[in-house]
């Protein structure tokens, strides 16, 4: 059987580990690290989302604080008061919810969010330094997959690594870090030789690469995609996919990429659905939070 990756327990170790730099911190002189979450419309996941960020939040001593905005909003409107927060003294990280309403242009939303400030990682500035193995904010599902590697102690140096799903938020990133080199300036790289999968990856070649890989990552949204006879005995296998479906009994429940009951059996290392990367998420968020905080503090780092 498999080692089980318990995503709640180690991102609790990290939050837990992060209350006590924040602490001291603020015990330095600082004020604590400030978190504004916008929100705009009313789609439930969006709300369960962000209410269980400002939780972590308090949870590690942020200030957060959640700013909701009607659905009918224009653009116009939400720039501006990004542009208020990116101008705040008073705020160090900024996230808006996605996806935002279909009549707001999501990436010049992200590319508002002032890049010191962008704890999604998503602005170009922040995707770009991440392509260059530059320091820089790093999206934070991406970040939790390879924190979760570290900490399970899952070797990736010279190792073959499958992603599958190129997603710029998650499967990109996270086939970025996973493949550059660990020497350079941003100290993420993991050296991996590195096969991504994608949508028109034909199904024979998907389960040939995956058969082949040490490490494989899944962040498709596709029930069971990968199964347990495509899995090599003793690879790790990290699961970023979540699938509301409804089982035989009428029940709804969250489900991943990866056919867990089998590939248990099979793998080295496997991440459950729920509570894997998801809580991993929230945790790195929160990391993010306060890198923004001390980084907008020193002067003597300069991001871009
Ligand atoms: N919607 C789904 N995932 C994310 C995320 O990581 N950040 C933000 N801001 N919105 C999301």
């Amino acid at each position: 059987m498999a080692q089980i990756l318990n995503g709640n327990a180690i991102a609790k170790d990290v939050k837990d580990e992060l209350i006590v730099k924040i602490k001291k911190w603020v015990e330095e002189g600082h004020r604590p690290p400030s978190l504004k979450c916008i929100i705009v419309g009313d789609d439930p996941a969006s709300h369960t989302y962000v209410r269980n960020k400002v939780k972590a939040a308090k949870y590690c001593g942020i200030d957060a604080e959640t700013i909701q905005f009607d659905s009918d909003i224009t653009e116009e409107f939400l720039l501006n008061q990004i542009n208020e927060l990116n101008n705040s003294e008073d705020v160090d990280g900024i996230l808006i919810q996605l996806p935002v309403p279909e009549t707001i242009n999501e990436r010049r939303i992200c590319n508002a969010v002032s890049p010191k400030k962008d704890v999604d990682g998503f602005h170009i500035i922040n995707v770009g330094q991440l392509c260059l193995d530059m320091p820089t904010i790093v999206p934070a599902t991406a970040l939790g997959v390879v924190e979760l590697l570290k900490r399970a102690k899952i070797e990736t140096l010279g190792r073959d690594a499958v992603v599958i799903g190129r997603s710029k938020n998650v499967g990109m990133p996270i086939a970025m870090m996973l493949h550059t080199d660990k020497r350079h300036e941003s100290g993420l790289g993991m050296d991996a030789t590195v096969t991504i999968c994608h949508r028109y990856t034909p199904r024979p070649k998907l389960e040939h690469y995956c058969r082949n890989a040490d490490i494989i990552i899944s962040a498709t949204g596709i029930p069971k995609l990968v199964t347990a006879d495509m899995v090599k005995p003793g690879a790790a296998v990290i699961d970023v996919g979540i699938t509301r479906v409804t089982d035989s009994e009428g029940k709804n429940k969250l489900v991943g990429d990866i056919d867990y009951d089998e590939v248990v059996k099979v793998a080295g290392a496997i991440t459950p659905v729920p509570g894997g990367v998801g809580p991993m998420t929230v945790a790195m968020l929160m990391s993010n939070t306060f890198q923004a905080a001390k980084t907008l503090r020193d002067k003597s780092i300069v991001l871009q």
